[in-house]
């Protein structure tokens, strides 16, 4: 946390060591200007992501963010009544995105970037399942093969690292991950994002427990040994050495 994120100036303060008492130098002017919009921002989260993403993008760049690009746009839910200036990618064409492209290999120039979105597809195939339209909501126009452990985890590193090379220094990466069980193992998605991330060089910065009202609940696992996922998380990186 930065000084200026506490609206530190620089004034008497005394502070209490066992057996004494210290007294620093007054001085006049203050070392930073105290911020009049610092508004902590909570690490629970019941409301929507646009709402969301709306206080993320307020609280993490450095400055407004005149790019933004959401990696993985769908029907873009997470603009609606937005007036940021995002550039839409999916790489599915019938949600008619601004940009049909793979996230693992972005047609975009290097450092063009202050924001990426990025919203993969968690649920890998759909099973049995049709009470909801899996494939169209969550994309799962790609599905995951025995090889790759039915999950997505391998296209996070392919993804950060194009991620990185496009986003400017200081940067600022908003991942929402959901971990979940399958093949009778919690498969731990948000871990291996945050350690694929540490590889290409993105700084893990900041996680968000976004609760939903309640959890997925497969119809085929009316009886499960383990707690329901009610919840995902939003994880902010930043292509930068420091995270503030
Ligand atoms: C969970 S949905 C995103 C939902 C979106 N955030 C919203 O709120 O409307 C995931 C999207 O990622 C897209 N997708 C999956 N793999 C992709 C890839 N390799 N490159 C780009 N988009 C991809 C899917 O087509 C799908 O639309």
């Amino acid at each position: 946390m930065s000084l200026l994120s506490f609206g530190v100036m620089r004034q008497a303060k005394l502070w209490e060591s066992p057996g004494r008492t210290i007294r620093t130098t007054r001085t006049k002017k203050p070392l930073l200007a105290v911020p009049t919009q610092y508004k902590p921002l909570p690490s629970v989260w019941d409301e929507g992501d646009a709402e969301l993403l709306e206080r993320l993008l307020n609280f993490y760049p450095r400055k407004r963010p005149k790019r933004i690009l959401d990696a993985t746009v769908n029907g873009g839910r997470f603009w609606r009544g937005s007036n940021r200036p995002v550039i839409g990618m999916d790489i599915a064409r019938t949600h008619r995105p601004m940009v049909v492209a793979d996230n693992i290999c972005m047609p975009f120039r290097k450092a063009s970037f202050d924001v990426i979105v990025y919203d993969p597809p968690h649920i890998p195939n759909q099973g049995k399942d049709r009470s909801k339209d899996f494939n169209t909501r969550f994309g799962l126009v790609l599905r995951s093969s025995k090889e790759n452990g039915y999950t997505f985890s391998h296209t996070y590193p392919p993804f950060l690292q194009e991620a990185h090379a496009i986003l400017k220094p200081e940067g600022i990466l908003l991942c929402k991950i959901t971990d979940y069980i399958h093949d009778h193992q919690y498969q731990w998605a948000h871990v291996e994002f945050v350690q694929a991330a540490k590889v290409v060089g993105f700084q893990p910065c900041d996680c968000i427990i976004k609760i939903r009202k309640g959890p997925i609940i497969d119809p085929k696992w009316k009886v499960a040994h383990h707690s329901r996922r009610q919840h995902c998380y939003w994880l902010v990186f930043r292509k930068s050495d420091k995270c503030e």
